[in-house]
C-alpha cells in the first residue's frame, strides 16, 4: 500500500494579495473550485495500488483550516501532525516517517501547493515510482525545464533502468546559481525536481540518520514526546524548536546523489502532467484554462478588448478595458494591478508592506 504524506507549510508571498501569512497558497482555490491542498489530497494514488489515508504535516497555525478543507472533500487523514514552528521539509518528512505504519511503508511525499493538471499521468508516474521505492530506492520526479529557473532543484538524468521508464539519478543540485542553471538548461541533461518524493519510511529515517543525525534525533525526540489532541498530533514543542531547519533537497538528495557508494539507489521518473508550482501569478496564468482571448477570470469580472490577462475579483466587480498581459487581483482589503511579466517581483510589495508595519 501507498502512504501519502502532504507537506503543508510555507506562505507563497508572490501570490499577494490572495496569499497571506495567515492564509498560505495551498489553502486557496487558485485552480478551479478546490484549494491546492484539496487537489493534492484527491490526486494521490496509483492504479492498482491500495492507498492509505494521508499523513498531513502542517503548521499548528493552519490546523483548523487544513482539517476543515480535508473534511469538505471527504478525506480523513491518518494523522494531522502539527509543527509548532516551521523547520522546513526534512524534519516534516522525519515526523511522517515516524508516524507511518512501519519502516517498509512506501511514502508518497507531496507538496500541497502545486498544480498538476493531468491526474492520470501523475498516477501513472507514481505507479512507476512505487515499484522502485518498494525495492529501497529514493524516487524523484523530473520535469522538462523550459527556462533557467534558479528556485528549483536540478536532476542529472542517468542510465535507463531495465524494465522501467525510471532512470538513474546521476546528480542532484538544489537551487543552482543563474549561470549554472543556464548551462544545465542548455545541456538538455537535466530535469527540474518536482519536489515530490517516494521512499520507504525506514529509508527516509536511515538516510537522515546518516546525513543529518541532528535532524533525525531532534525530530524523533519531538515525535516521541508528542501527544494526540483530538484529530491532531502535537509534537513536543521544545524538542521540535531545537531541530535544525533544512529541506529534503539539501539534507537528503544532494548528499545521497554525491555519495560513493550510494546509500540507497536514487532514481528519477519523468513527469509530464501539466505540473506547476505556481510560484507567481504568471505561472498560474500559464497553467490555467484560458478563454478565447487568453484570459483567466474568476469572480465578477467584465473584460473588454482585454487579452492574455489574469483577473480575480473576490468581493467586488472588476472591469478592464483595452489591456493586455496584466494581472489584477481584488480582495476585500487590497487590490493589486501588475504587468504580467513582473509578477515575480510581487514579493517586493510584501517586503515593503512588512517594513511599514
Ligand atoms: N509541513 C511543512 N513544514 N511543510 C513545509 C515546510 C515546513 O516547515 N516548509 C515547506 N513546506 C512545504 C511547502 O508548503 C511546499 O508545499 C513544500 O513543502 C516545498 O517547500 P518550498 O519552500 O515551496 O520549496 P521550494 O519551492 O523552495 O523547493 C522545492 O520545490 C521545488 C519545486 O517546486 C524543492 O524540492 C526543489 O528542489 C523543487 O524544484
Ligand atoms: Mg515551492
Amino acid at each position: 500500500s501507498l502512504q501519502p504524506v502532504i507537506l503543508c507549510g510555507g506562505s507563497g508571498t508572490r501570490l499577494w494579495p490572495l496569499s497571506r501569512e495567515r492564509y498560505p497558497k495551498q489553502l486557496l482555490p487558485l485552480d478551479g473550485d478546490n484549494t491546492l491542498l484539496q487537489d493534492t489530497a484527491l490526486r494521490a494514488g496509483a492504479p492498482g495500488i491500495e492507498l492509505a489515508p494521508p499523513l498531513v504535516v502542517c503548521n499548528e497555525e493552519y490546523r483548523f483550516l487544513t482539517a476543515e478543507q480535508l473534511r469538505q472533500i471527504g478525506v480523513h487523514p491518518a494523522a494531522l501532525l502539527l509543527e509548532p514552528v516551521g523547520r522546513n521539509t526534512a524534519p516534516a518528512l522525519a515526523l511522517a516517517a515516524l508516524a507511518a505504519a512501519g519502516p517498509d511503508t512506501v511514502l508518497l511525499v507531496m507538496p500541497s501547493d502545486h498544480v498538476i493538471r493531468d491526474t492520470p499521468a501523475f498516477r501513472a508516474a507514481v505507479a512507476i515510482g512505487a515499484a522502485q521505492a518498494e525495492q529501497g530506492a529514493v524516487v524523484t520526479f523530473g520535469i522538462t525545464p523550459d527556462r533557467p529557473e534558479t528556485g528549483y532543484g536540478y536532476i542529472k538524468v542517468g542510465a535507463a533502468l531495465a524494465g522501467s521508464p525510471a532512470r538513474t539519478l546521476d546528480r542532484f543540485v538544489e537551487k543552482p546559481d543563474a549561470p549554472t542553471a543556464a548551462a544545465y538548461l542548455e545541456s538538455c541533461d537535466y530535469l527540474w525536481n518536482a519536489g515530490i518524493f517516494m521512499m520507504k519510511a525506514g529509508v527516509a529515517l536511515e538516510l537522515l540518520k546518516r546525513f543529518r543525525p541532528d535532524i533525525e534525533a531532534a525530530s524523533r525526540a519531538a515525535y516521541e514526546g508528542g501527544a494526540a489532541d483530538h484529530d491532531f498530533y502535537r509534537v513536543d514543542k521544545a524538542a521540535f524548536a531545537a531541530c535544525p531547519s533544512d529541506s529534503i533537497d539539501y539534507a537528503i538528495m544532494e548528499p545521497l546523489a554525491a555519495g560513493e557508494p550510494r546509500l540507497a539507489p536514487a532514481v528519477v521518473v519523468p513527469l509530464d502532467a501539466g505540473w506547476s508550482d505556481v510560484g507567481a501569478w504568471d505561472a498560474l496564468w500559464q497553467v490555467a484554462d484560458k478563454d478565447a482571448a487568453g484570459n483567466v477570470a474568476r469572480g465578477d469580472v467584465l473584460l473588454q478588448d482585454t487579452s492574455d490577462s489574469l483577473v480575480f475579483a473576490e468581493t467586488r466587480m472588476v472591469s478592464c478595458l483595452g489591456l493586455k498581459d496584466v494581472v489584477v487581483v481584488e480582495t476585500s482589503d487590497a487590490v493589486m494591478v501588475a504587468a504580467k511579466d513582473r509578477t515575480q517581483d510581487v514579493k517586493r510589495i510584501v517586503t515593503e508592506l512588512k517594513a511599514k508595519k
